[in-house]
């Protein structure tokens, strides 16, 4: 494949609350996120300059740069304000591909909760999680190794991409795209930090990846 972006969505209203799942929108910084990762895109991505024309017309990344988001409003919040190019009408925008196998780890029965919350109503269930978080299946909801399974025929698109893709994901997600990618263990994949406002480039070498982190925190 070639070069490999990752970020998780700007910071939602659930992530101010310390509410995990749902489907909210994003918080003022976000919002901000969303538009620094436009610029981070345009520039570093597409190869654009300031005024949303191409830096070296002959030589376009565009149209060939791919954007995949998951299907919660947040990743595609995220996403909205990253263009293709401009052209006489004004913008054109870049159209993500929205793919539902790209959302959070459902955590089913606990969805909306805080971990306080889970930890002071189900402590039982708390602490099997602490147990064995690649194992441990929220109730009605999925595990990290469900996600794993979810995952794959998407990590292999990703792998036949030959053009540089953009993924707008989420923590549990993203963990697991990583670790495939740089040949980290499944064991250690729900411990990766993926922190918010930050872009992840991973550009592959024969056995592994080289990793850099771009942090947009203004
Ligand atoms: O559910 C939300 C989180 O992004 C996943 O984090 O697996 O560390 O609880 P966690």
């Amino acid at each position: 494949p070639r070069t490999i972006y990752l970020s998780r969505h700007g910071q939602s209203q659930y992530n101010v609350l310390g509410k995990i799942g749902g489907d909210s929108q994003l918080s003022e910084s976000g919002e901000q996120y969303a538009k620094e990762l436009a610029k981070f895109v345009h520039t570093e991505i597409l190869g654009l300059d300031e005024d949303g024309n191409f830096k070296d017309p002959e030589n376009r990344v565009v149209p060939h740069a791919r954007l995949f988001t998951s299907s919660l409003r947040r990743t595609q919040l995220t996403a909205r304000h990253i263009v293709h190019h401009k052209c006489d009408d004004g913008w054109i925008v870049m159209r993500p591909r929205i793919c539902s196998s790209l959302s959070e780890i459902h955590a089913g029965a606990f969805d909306g909760f805080t971990y306080k919350e889970i930890e002071e109503k189900a402590p039982e269930e708390f602490k099997r999680r602490s147990d064995d978080k690649l194992g441990y299946r929220y109730p009605r909801g999925e595990s990290y190794l469900d996600v794993i399974a979810r995952l794959d025929p998407i990590i292999h698109e990703v792998e036949r991409q030959r053009d540089p893709i953009l993924i707008v994901g989420h923590q549990g997600i993203l963990r697991i795209i990583y670790a495939y990618f740089v040949g980290d263990t499944r064991e250690n994949a729900p411990f990766v930090s993926i922190p918010l406002n930050t872009v992840i480039k991973l550009t592959p070498r024969t056995y592994s990846c080289d990793v850099e982190r771009f942090s947009l925190n203004k």
